[in-house]
Order: structure tokens, then sequence, then C-alpha cells
């Protein structure tokens, strides 16, 4: 049976408890392994794959990750559908910790990063359109899947990519947000550019686990781990529903 979709799972979301039948892959790639096994499993009747990005014992940091092996591995199981999960800090008013959120735009602050497959000496060199960062179909399926499950997600929001793996000072923020962005998250890119290049639907399921530096009604709040940790995991109650919903579609 092909594979219906993938999921990334980001900080805190380290396997999909709900998969069942589960068969696991220990790919390689000629670009080395990805993050960890790619796990298969049976969901509403469907395959779905999902691979934790920093590892399933959170052993990567963002700019340690091989987002090229992770998506090559997934494009190699012929997978075409990636929806990846991002966990974020929250910048503008409606991105609070807990929310759910599509965007629909990114800015890349990353640096350092292997961020093409048009990296090896004779490789054609790709010029893909990014306008769209995320598959508007895509996501519009996500949304519409959201929708019919009763979680709420927001539609839209520009996602900014840092380096990481430190969180951002107030000003890095204050930035951000006149730059446009609502969410700040240190894995967007360049997964989601590869992801374009290999031709790939891909859309980003971001959740809001704190309010970024200054962004929230306490400016001076310490973000610590362990709210992090609790929002993600009250946050993600909601995403098994909306797997269900999508896959049932
Ligand atoms: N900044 C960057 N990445 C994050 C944050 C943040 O505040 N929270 C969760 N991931």
């Amino acid at each position: 049976m092909s594979i219906e979709l993938a999921v990334i799972g980001g900080t805190g979301v380290y396997a999909l408890g709900e998969l069942a039948d589960v068969e696991t892959h220990q790919p390689d790639t000629r670009y080395g392994p990805p993050s960890g096994p790619v796990r298969v499993g049976t969901l509403a009747g469907k395959r779905v794959a999902f691979l934790a990005r920093h590892g399933e014992g959170h052993s990567l940091p963002p700019h340690r990750i091989n987002y090229r092996a992770n998506l090559a591995a997934l494009h190699a199981l012929g997978i075409t559908r990636v929806l990846a999960l991002n966990t974020v800090g929250g910048i503008t008013e409606r991105f609070g910790p807990r929310v759910l959120a599509c965007p629909d735009q990114l800015i890349d602050y990353t640096w350092g990063r292997v961020s093409t497959f048009c990296e090896e000496p004779g490789t054609e060199v790709l010029h893909v359109d990014f306008g769209d960062p995320y598959t508007p179909a895509w996501r519009r399926q996500i949304l519409d899947a959201a929708q019919r499950a009763g979680v709420a997600v927001i539609d839209g929001g520009c996602y900014g990519a840092t380096q990481g793996p430190r969180l951002e000072t107030r000003a890095e923020i204050a930035r951000m947000r006149r730059d446009g962005c609502d969410l700040v998250g240190m894995t967007g890119m360049p997964e989601a550019g590869l992801a374009r290049e290999l031709g790939l639907d891909y859309a980003c399921l971001a959740i809001v686990a704190n309010w970024a530096a200054g962004a929230g009604p306490e400016p001076d709040e310490v973000i610590t781990l362990k709210d992090v940790l609790d929002n993600v995991a009250a946050a993600m109650d909601g995403v098994p529903r909306i797997l269900h919903c999508l896959l049932s579609a």
C-alpha cells in the first residue's frame, strides 16, 4: 500500500502514538542517514510515515539536522505529501501559546545550512518558484480537515526561521515583528525549500509553545523548556483528529 503522507515531528513530538502495524525503515541516502528511523503505520486505514526531525531522543540541534537526508529518505519511500510539525514561538497577538497555525509565508534568517539539492558539481541548478513556500492546495486540505475535526487552526501567518539553538533577543523579535513575522522557529528552513526542489507538497502546522522574547504580556518573562513542552503536549491534543479527517477525506 502506498504511503499517503509523511509527518515530520518537531520539538516535543517524537512519535505518533496513533499509528498501528508500525514498520520501521532505517534508510540511508546519498546525503547520509536521516535524523532517525522512518516509522510507517496505519491511521484511518491509510499508511502514514513519521520521522522525528531532531531524532527520537532529541539529539540533533536545528543547525545539525540533515534536512536533505530527511526529505530524500521520505521521497525514496514514494511519499509526495509532507505535513511538517514545527514548534514555534508566537510574535503577534493571535499567535499565543497552545495555538495551532498553518502559515502561508516565511522569511529565512538561517545561515550556513546546506539549503539546496543543487550542491554537488554536475547537478542541475534549479531556481524553483518559492513565492508561496507552502503548497496552497495542500494547506487548504489541512485547514479543511482541521475544520471538520473541530480543531482551531489559524489560517495564515508568516514563519521566521532563525538559526538557533539559542532563543532570540527581544531586539531580534522586535525586528522580526517589523519584518512581518508572526511566528519564530528554528527548523522551517531549509526544509520547506528542499521540499519544493523535490516537488513535494509541503505544509507546516506550527505549534505555538511560548511567547517569543518580549512578545507576550510579561515582556521580561523567561522561556523555560518545561513551559515549551507542556504547551506543545496540550496543543498536540487535536493533531491526531486533524490527521484522521485528512486521511478520511
Ligand atoms: N524561538 C525560536 N524557536 C522556538 C521558540 C522561540 O521562541 N519556541 C519554540 N521554538
